[in-house]
């Protein structure tokens, strides 16, 4: 079998490559339920999964992610029953509410139970749970017989692989097993909530919109805060606080193909543009197709969405050096994308 170009090869641990059949899967749940790491997919992005209920297995995550140990994990469950048993007092109506949004891709925080170690939550009186709608994961975990913490399977800062290729080739000879998974049909991590007493907080955003909360909100009687926007001296969810999703080549943001269009702009040669149908009129995208401009044009924002951290990749393998990248409005799911485009880029626009 041919794999990708694996940068870690030298370092490793040898990695077995497992695909979704029942069998495979339940290998996977095995090693995980032994101690190792195995990444796997998600309908969002693939994870780094160990045992959540064994620190040393946990440690081991951050280490193959080079990841700073203040940053807690989430905490992948199979089914809903299972929520009670890793958190403390949630009320009836709260947990009425995780259930009309799991399994999706969506992540709520709550307060722990003691079954959680230290290391999972970085210390933290409050845990992050996901039920994952992709099947496959699920079954993974329910073979594995045990919760699975799992970030991101990227190196921290660098773009969250949404293809097998890409898990491949960052994790690679770090860990004990990788499940090849199809693309993942989201393409970003999952929206991040904090469920308070009386409060819905948006931590993160992701594919679960604001709009969607607030509905949620209005029907549950709670208020819908977006803190994800607040830049705070402590950040409420600790991983937004680092750079991220990075690929190696620089990324320049643009509200409009006008801004692209402009005289003064001065394009490299190894540059690629990422746009949507929507990021300007038809005639302005014909004149940047027409000049010959490498671009890549997708057909909405959620396929954009899907997509990005691919293109990154992507735009890496092929010596890409400079990304003109289209910033979208802030609806639905253009909120989530603006947040990874300003990390991704540092905040600078063409
Ligand atoms: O879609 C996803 O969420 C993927 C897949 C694998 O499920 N996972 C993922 O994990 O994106 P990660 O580690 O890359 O991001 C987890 C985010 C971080 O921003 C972290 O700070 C936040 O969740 N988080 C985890 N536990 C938290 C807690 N107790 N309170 C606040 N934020 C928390
Ligand atoms: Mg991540």
């Amino acid at each position: 079998m041919k794999l990708p170009y694996c940068p870690h090869a030298s370092m490793s641990q040898s990695t077995l490559i497992l695909e979704c059949t029942e069998a495979d899967l339940r290998k996977a749940g095995e090693l995980i339920r032994g101690g190792e790491l195995v990444v796997f997919p998600t309908e969002t992005v693939y994870g780094l999964g160990a045992n959540a209920l064994d620190p040393k297995a946990c440690r081991k995550i951050f280490q193959a992610k080079g990841r700073p140990t203040d940053n807690p994990l989430i905490v992948h469950l199979s089914s809903l029953d299972q929520i009670p048993r890793y958190t403390r007092n949630v009320p009836a109506m709260h947990l009425k509410l995780l259930e009309r949004c799991m399994p999706g891709p969506i992540t709520f925080v709550l307060p722990k139970a003691p079954a959680i170690p230290d290391i999972v939550t970085a210390g933290l009186p409050t845990v992050a749970l996901r039920i994952p709608s992709l099947e496959e994961a699920r079954k993974l975990i329910s073979y594995a017989g045990v919760p699975i913490a799992a970030p991101s399977a990227n190196l921290s800062g660098e773009p969250s692989p949404t293809t097998f290729e890409m898990a491949y080739h960052a994790m690679a000879g770090r860990v004990a097993a990788i499940v090849r998974g199809r693309m993942c049909d989201v393409g970003l991590e999952s929206s991040v909530v904090r469920l308070e007493k009386n409060r819905l907080e948006l931590l993160r955003p992701g594919y679960i919109t604001v709009e969607t909360l607030l509905k949620l909100g209005e029907e549950f009687g709670l208020e819908v805060v977006d803190m994800s926007q607040v830049l705070v001296e402590k950040p409420a969810s600790p991983g937004t606080k680092y750079t991220h999703y990075k690929p190696k080549a620089t990324v320049y943001l643009f509200s409009s193909l006008e801004d692209v269009l402009s005289p003064l702009l001065s394009i490299p040669p190894t540059t690629r543009i990422l746009c949507t149908e929507q990021s300007g009129s038809k005639d302005m995208l014909d004149r940047i197709l027409s000049m010959g401009i490498d671009t890549v044009v997708f057909k909405n924002i959620t396929d954009y969405a899907r997509q990005l951290f691919f293109q990154f990749h992507r735009a890496d393998e092929e010596g890409i050096s400079t990304i003109l990248a289209y910033y979208p409005p802030p609806a639905g799911i253009g909120l989530a994308l603006r947040n990874r485009l300003i990390k991704a880029s540092g905040g600078r626009f063409v």
